[in-house]
């Protein structure tokens, strides 16, 4: 049997996720899972390298990411879930790249003065924090990953990764890492409720583990076309945040939400009821996975036990290929 290519890919456990997350990532790790030989990683020393102060909530963030992961439909036969800190390869190659990487390239990444400008709260100047995309890099080399599923904001960060591939191997005259690819999927667009970006932060998400009632509530807060006060009010369905929902959630109804949306033969409630049916419909049975999920948290740790130690196994063996390319393999 030919060999399936490597994907890799690693998420980090910063709380509840919400439908930008599974549209954004999830629902495409679904279907790869068919496709390729799959790792799907919990990057919780990620999380870390921002959230060192507080780690209150870190070890709930990990069981919950997975409880959405599993409801999500990522399955333990057909691709390994971990932890990342589980697997103490991961920081033992960082180290070992770090030592010949250049500092110039860590203050270059574009994401390093965004994050520090926009994060002013934390502080975030630390040697973890700028090395962060050294790590990222020794995750997806550990595996010799050939695609790395990520939204565009990371490509810098695999840029790096396959400079840093191509320095370890001509440096130590060897061909250890091979350069992984980016694998970018035609992103589905969903606004968040006040019709900005979908983020945890502007606390305007629609999460996995929504109930009914709460999705409901939720949509009927949505913004819609400002230009409607009455029910009669010719609407604009491109500019509204309801529509955009529509698109994905009411495939069948949608050329009629259209139509009278742009002829006033609708409200805006109405609309908005007919979303949140459609919407709920969508969401149950991730929804009640969710709840079977809960309930098996034992069986949870026995998946992850099983991942991380499938996991080691790998990346066990691309590290000894390090080790003797950089002749520190004396014993
Ligand atoms: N940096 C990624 C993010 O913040 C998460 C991540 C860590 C990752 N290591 C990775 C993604 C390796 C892909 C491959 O979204
Ligand atoms: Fe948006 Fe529907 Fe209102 Fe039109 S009728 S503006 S699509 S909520």
């Amino acid at each position: 049997m030919q060999k399936k290519d490597i994907v890799l890919s690693g998420m980090r456990p910063t709380g509840a996720l919400h439908l930008g997350n599974y549209f954004g990532a999830l629902e495409n790790w679904v279907k790869l899972q068919d496709e390729y030989e799959c790792y799907f990683f919990v990057a919780d020393y990620h999380a870390l390298t921002t959230g060192y102060e507080d780690t209150a909530d870190f070890k709930d963030n990990i069981t919950n990411v997975l409880i959405d992961w599993l409801a999500a439909g990522l399955d333990p036969e057909k691709c390994t879930i971990f932890v990342q800190s589980n697997v103490r390869e991961h920081a033992e190659l960082h180290l070992l790249l770090s030592m010949n990487l250049p500092l110039s390239w860590l203050y270059r990444c574009p994401t390093y003065k965004d994050q520090i400008s926009q994060l002013k709260d934390k502080n975030i100047t630390t040697y973890g924090f700028l090395g962060y995309p050294c790590l990222m890099s020794s995750d997806i080399l550990i595996y010799k990953a050939k695609y790395v599923p990520v939204g565009e904001d990371q490509l810098p960060h695999l840029e790096l990764t396959r400079e840093i591939a191509r320095r370890f191997n001509y440096l130590y005259n060897c061909e250890v890492f091979p350069e992984p690819q980016p694998l970018l999927t035609k992103m589905k667009v969903l606004p968040g409720l006040d019709g900005r970006k979908m983020s945890k932060s502007y606390n305007n998400t629609i999460a996995l583990s929504d109930s009914p009632e709460t999705i409901q509530k939720k949509v009927m807060t949505m913004v819609t076309d400002p230009a409607r006060i009455r029910k009669t009010d010719p609407g604009h369905p491109e500019v509204c945040s309801v529509f955009a929902y529509h698109k994905l959630f009411s495939p069948d109804e949608i050329e009629e939400v259209e139509h009278n949306c742009r002829n006033g033969e609708i409200g805006c409630v109405a609309c908005k009821k007919k979303l949140a049916k459609n919407l709920i419909s969508f969401m149950a049975p991730i929804y009640e996975r969710r709840l079977e999920w809960m309930k098996r948290t034992d069986d949870i740790k026995d998946i992850i036990r099983e991942g991380n130690r499938k996991a080691t196994e790998v990346a066990a063996r691309t590290l000894a290929e390090v080790r003797k390319a950089m002749n520190i393999d004396w014993i």
